[in-house]
């Protein structure tokens, strides 16, 4: 069965046969490639090289503390009530701050900023501002710059959210998750309809440029029908940007999830029906498909990026600000610079001690080979949907593409043939079946599938 909508085409039979555990390459190569061999030392120079290169920057600041334990997180979260906890957190990362802006030029620009978690609204406005003004001090801001905070909708009131926007956020997203009141029960996070209606409000009022709505498939209880109650109040809820993840059901890793009803989950079958209501709803009412799990309004920037050949890939998923160098602040973060990765610890105390020994708290990292950066940029340019001429990497590289990536065009004629890619003699680009498997396209490319096994999340 094959249903056609603007711009991305699905195929249920080819959709089942390519649904393996594939990376959602945020980065290239994964996360999972990070090793411990890689010390502090390493990043110190890494950041020294990168200011050479003069790139502009991204900021992450990762706030992991949520109230409310919402049992399908698979994010990195501390859950408290005791709001105490985040005055020593906020403490510690302005030290971070200090420490590692020391090593970068200032004269280099921030073009993007992101706050993240967790829920960043865990903080009140006071550490928000105290956090705010230590970040402007030790970083030179565009004046076009994207600054963006994820919130909990249930824990913010009016003056919260026009304080976010006063103080310089122009972008803001939240988790809705599902409309639907079982299903918010089962997972334990239960947001009554009327407040995400009013969050909505308060953030117009407040004249953000663009909100970003997250929605999650396949969660316990979740039927065609009801989510597709979902995807209409969603669209009446009218974001610029709608996020609609695959659950990543991994109990192993986050024992959270052992609390969901496993009974009620829905079977892959439906799974799939879902995923092809939704783009059919949200493609049938002007949200254009970016790539993946991401949809936008044409006047989104992300939109109008993947329109004029521009989009980007990172760490925070597809972006307009893919030239850039990202530095991660706080519990787990991660750095990406163009030649190295890096990322902090994930146990407060671990985080805590380096900080206070004027330490760089990286717990682990990964020097990328030439080989690797040639990959990446491949990787990047797949997933964000682009034509890959091979001549545009020859001259790059110095490399004859046909030689030294002889094997990866044999497999890229088997998805040829199952028509996910239109490859010639010197190019290919993804077709609109293709465009939902991105990551399987991608993943031709990568050079570390051997040790990747059973570490990611389905495909779709
Ligand atoms: C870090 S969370 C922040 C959301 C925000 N703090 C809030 O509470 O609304 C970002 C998003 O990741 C998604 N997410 C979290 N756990 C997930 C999982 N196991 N599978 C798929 N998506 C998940 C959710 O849609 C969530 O809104």
């Amino acid at each position: 069965m094959v249903f056609q909508f603007p711009g991305v085409k699905f195929d249920l039979d080819i959709i089942k046969k390519y649904d393996t555990p594939t990376p959602r390459y945020t980065s290239y190569p994964p996360a999972t490639e990070l090793s411990e061999a890689f010390t502090a030392k390493d990043f110190k120079q890494a950041i020294c090289a990168s200011n050479h290169r003069k790139t502009p920057l991204s900021l992450y600041f990762h706030i992991p503390f949520c109230e409310n334990a919402c049992y399908y997180c698979g994010c990195n979260t501390i859950i408290s009530e005791k709001k105490h906890i985040a005055i020593p957190y906020v403490e510690h990362l302005i030290r971070e701050i200090q420490q590692t802006a020391s090593l970068i030029d200032p004269n280099r620009k921030v073009v993007q900023m992101h706050w993240g978690g967790g829920s960043p609204n865990y903080l009140n406005i006071y550490q928000v501002k105290q956090l705010w003004g230590n970040i402007n001090q030790y970083f030179n801001f565009d004046v076009s710059s994207e600054v963006s905070i994820e919130i909990n909708p249930t824990y913010v009131d009016r003056d919260y959210i026009l304080f976010l926007r006063e103080i310089g956020f122009n972008r803001i997203s939240f988790g809705i998750q599902d409309f639907n009141y079982q299903v918010q029960v089962a997972v334990n996070r239960v947001q009554p309809e009327e407040t995400l209606f009013n969050v909505m409000d308060w953030i117009r009022e407040a004249g953000f440029k663009s909100v970003n709505v997250d929605l999650i498939y396949g969660l316990p209880y979740q039927s065609l029908h009801g989510f597709w109650k979902t995807v209409k109040k969603t669209i009446k809820l009218d974001p610029d940007r709608i996020a609609v993840f695959n659950f990543a059901y991994v109990p192993w890793l986050k024992p959270l999830q052992k609390k969901l009803p496993v009974n009620a989950l829905p079977k892959p079958q439906e799974r799939l029906e879902i995923l092809c209501m939704t783009i059919e709803e949200l493609t049938a009412n002007q949200y254009q498909f970016i790539g993946m799990d991401h949809f936008a309004k044409p006047s989104d920037e992300l939109a109008i990026a993947q329109n004029n050949g521009s989009l980007g890939r990172s760490f925070q998923g597809y972006t307009t600000h893919g030239g850039t160098e990202l530095f991660g602040f706080g519990l787990t973060s991660v750095s990406l610079l163009r030649d190295t990765y890096a990322q902090n610890h994930k146990k407060l105390k671990d985080y805590y001690q380096a900080v206070e020994a004027v330490e760089l708290p990286i717990a682990k990292g990964f020097k990328l080979s030439w080989d690797d950066i040639l990959r990446k940029n491949i990787i990047m340019c797949i997933m964000s949907g682009k034509t890959l001429r091979f001549s545009d990497f020859e001259e790059k590289y110095q490399i004859k593409f046909n030689e030294y990536f002889s094997q990866e065009l044999e497999a890229l004629k088997l998805l040829e043939a199952d028509q996910l890619i239109n490859l010639s003699t010197d190019e290919f680009n993804i077709t609109e079946i293709g465009r939902l498997l991105v990551r399987n396209i991608a993943y031709i490319f990568d050079a570390y599938k051997t040790t990747q096994k059973n570490k990611f999340s389905r495909a779709i």
